[in-house]
């Protein structure tokens, strides 16, 4: 089909409002499906992030969590009709939740967005935003045709969205799929969307103010990060390529990610002094030292239980390779800036 329609899933979120941005960046029709009492309610939520394109662009009021995504019978077969791509972005990203809360979520909402897949008559490419943490506990060199392990994962989000990527893997042979696996994305704070600062950008907040002054993990160990506007440019690309060699693509810096010892120094420059951060290697250590602060200030107990999953990482370091990437994207280089990323988050 000359004509591409792509339905953006999660365009309210962190990333995927910058996924939105690269979108109607194309010459493409772009389906946004957003949750909201109404669907008038459903275009003043996207109203408040599409500033120019607006005729590109048809909103939908949507909820992943019902049976056929919540739309009319009209919208849904409407979608099946025209859709040629989809950008499967929307997750429940928080790490505190129970198992089965998490797996309802991002493996339902993703069984949805595969049945819907299945019956599009034009379908050219179905992408999923996996996580490169899919990897859990394992540590060491992970490659993007790496899936299933035994290691076990540190919060039920890793959990979830390892068994999302497995049900995709299982419809991979029938379907054009691209996985899409980012590692730690870091977004750039904006006061409007104050109440989703994410785990990062709040351990980081807390360091910085001394409220936090240990972590696990080693300085020679990476912890990789990369920006949001890297990963979007890079997947909405790989979307709209008529062809790829491989089924999944890690979004990470690789052997480029920042040592934990350059972001400790880092947090001592942008705090102008020495934080004297002191690191634990393992998770246990980690762990029986954070009671012991957590006993000194209570108060920050619960946002020391939302930070520690992700600080955790550090105690299971990786390096994610990323050939498959660097060989769809032709010679360009991807996450080396991710260090700078950090430092503008940090002076933000
Ligand atoms: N951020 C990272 O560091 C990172 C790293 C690796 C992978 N990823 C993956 O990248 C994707 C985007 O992450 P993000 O950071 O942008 O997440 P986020 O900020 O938490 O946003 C999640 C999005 O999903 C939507 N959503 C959740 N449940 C829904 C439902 N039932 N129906 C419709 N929409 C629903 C949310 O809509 P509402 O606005 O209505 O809540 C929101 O737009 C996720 O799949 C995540 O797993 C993120």
């Amino acid at each position: 089909m000359d004509e591409k329609t792509i339905i953006l899933t999660g365009a309210t979120g962190s990333l995927g409002k910058l996924l939105l941005g690269e979108l109607l960046a194309s010459p493409h029709r772009v389906v946004l499906l957003i949750r909201a009492p109404s669907q008038y309610e459903a275009e003043m939520r996207a109203a408040s992030l599409i500033r120019r394109h607006a005729n590109a662009v048809q909103v939908i009021r949507g909820d992943l969590a019902k049976e056929r995504l919540g739309l009319s019978e009209t919208d849904y077969a409407g979608l099946l009709l025209r859709t040629t791509h989809i950008l499967h972005a929307a997750a429940s990203t928080r790490f505190d939740l129970s198992l089965e809360t998490a797996r309802r979520s991002n493996v339902g909402m993703t069984q949805r967005m595969l049945g819907l897949a299945e019956e599009c008559v034009h379908l050219e490419r179905f992408g999923f935003l996996s996580t490169a943490f899919v990897a859990g506990k394992r540590t060491g060199l992970i490659r993007e045709d790496d899936f299933a392990h035994g290691e076990g994962f540190l919060n039920t989000y890793e959990q979830s969205k390892y068994e999302a990527e497995a049900l995709m893997r299982v419809s991979a042979s029938q379907l054009p799929m691209a996985i899409f696996r980012p590692s730690l994305i870091i977004t750039p704070y904006e006061k409007r969307f104050r109440s989703s600062v994410s785990a990062l950008t709040l351990g980081l907040f807390l360091i910085r103010k001394g409220f936090l002054p240990i972590l696990p993990g080693d300085r020679k160990d990476s912890l990789d990060i990369v920006t949001a506007h890297d990963v979007a440019v890079a997947i909405v690309r790989l979307l709209l390529k008529p062809r790829l060699a491989h089924l999944c693509y890690h979004l990470t810096s690789g052997d480029k990610a920042p040592k934990i010892g350059e972001i400790a120094d880092l947090l001592d420059e942008v705090a102008g002094k020495k934080l004297n951060l002191r690191l634990y290697g393992s998770e246990e250590t980690f762990r029986r030292e954070l009671k012991k602060v957590i006993r000194f200030r209570p108060g920050l107990g619960l946002f020391y239980k939302k930070i520690s999953t992700f600080v955790l990482e550090m105690a299971h370091p990786k390096v994610f390779d990323r050939r498959n990437l660097l060989s769809e994207l032709e010679g360009e280089t991807f996450g080396e800036g991710s260090l700078e990323g950090l430092r503008a988050l940090m002076k933000g």
